[in-house]
């Protein structure tokens, strides 16, 4: 079979996002070979065989489409894991990425994580919600998998228990698709920190706050500002460790008193805002640590 000469595959079904060219761009200014694949490139059993050290997938192919769509693109990811080596995130780290895993891996790691329930069982969510809303505190509801603030609603205009239950009923095929994850609303000091962490090491922050909502989100209307105090590295270092991500941000949420709760690990951080808050190029970051894979 021909062989394609090659240094850093970016396996992606949209080439067009922003930050992912400007790490192509980077990549072509350092002169590194560099080539795009999507999904429909590659046909199996046989696997085409790239001259490449690293795959990168900047943007997240497995949980949009459809459950055969998502079995099929893990065949290859595991294919290039076997075939070419370092696959960026790590395809195990792809795999497990959901709002879910986060919850489990952060009660193991003993964090500041908002109490939380995941559940298929509406009887379950019922309970919990109207648990904690009793004793007259906020609940938040979440989609598994999206991000952006997207479908991410607080249950707190519910006037009736009647009503709560239509609720989770609706919001569950709306947005949940058939998963609950439900979380105890921390109240806060009006903003939350996001950590861009590259291979163990926090890259940026930013301070992202919102008078209109209580999403800080900036694709929700937030804003985002510089935010240079280091205070929280050390924790967004060992959470990226513990859910695998070479490439993540890492959101912190300090509450009232301080306490710097861990909402959200993210697989595919968009870093568009953040350079702009804080000056670093997190795309040329982005390109020295896949350099440094490269070279070894
Ligand atoms: N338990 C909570 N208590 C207080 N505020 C919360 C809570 N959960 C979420 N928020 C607010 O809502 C925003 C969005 O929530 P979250 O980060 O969990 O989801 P997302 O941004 O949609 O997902 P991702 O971070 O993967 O893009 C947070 O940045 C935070 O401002
Ligand atoms: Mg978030």
């Amino acid at each position: 079979m021909e062989r394609i000469l090659l240094g850093v595959i970016i396996f992606t079904d949209n080439p067009t996002v922003h930050e992912t060219q400007l790490v192509l761009k980077t990549l072509r200014a350092r002169s590194v070979p560099t080539k795009f694949v999507a999904p429909w490139d590659i046909s199996m059993p046989e696997f085409p065989e790239y001259d490449a050290d690293l795959v990168y997938v900047p943007s997240n192919m497995l949980n949009r489409g459809s459950t055969f769509e998502l079995i099929h693109r893990l065949l290859i990811l595991r294919e290039f894991e076997r075939s070419v080596g370092t696959v960026v995130n790590p395809v195990d780290s792809l795999v497990n990425y959901s709002k879910g895993h986060l919850t489990l891996t952060m009660e193991r790691l003993g964090v500041p994580h908002p109490k939380t329930l995941i559940t298929e069982n509406i009887d379950q969510a019922y309970d919990f919600a109207a648990g904690i809303l009793d004793s007259g505190k906020n609940v938040v509801l979440k989609p598994l998998c999206k991000g952006r603030g997207v479908g991410v609603i607080m249950l707190n205009r519910i006037r009736s228990r009647e009503d709560l239950l239509q609720f989770l009923s609706w919001y569950v095929r709306a947005h949940g698709q058939g998963v609950f994850y439900l979380q105890e609303f921390i109240p806060n000091q009006g903003y939350d920190v996001r950590c861009m962490v590259i291979d163990g090491e926090v890259v940026g922050r930013e301070k992202r706050s919102n008078p209109e909502d209580f999403r800080y989100n900036v694709s929700a209307g937030g804003s985002a500002k510089n935010f240079v105090d280091s205070v929280y590295d050390e924790l967004a270092i060992n959470v990226a460790e513990a859910v695998g991500f070479k490439i993540t941000g890492i959101d912190v949420l300090p509450a009232e008193d301080g306490t710097p709760y861990i909402l959200e690990a993210n697989c595919f951080p968009g870093y568009t805002a953040l350079i702009e808050a804080t000056g670093v190029p997190i795309h040329e970051k982005i390109v020295d640590y896949f350099t440094r894979v490269l070279d070894r």
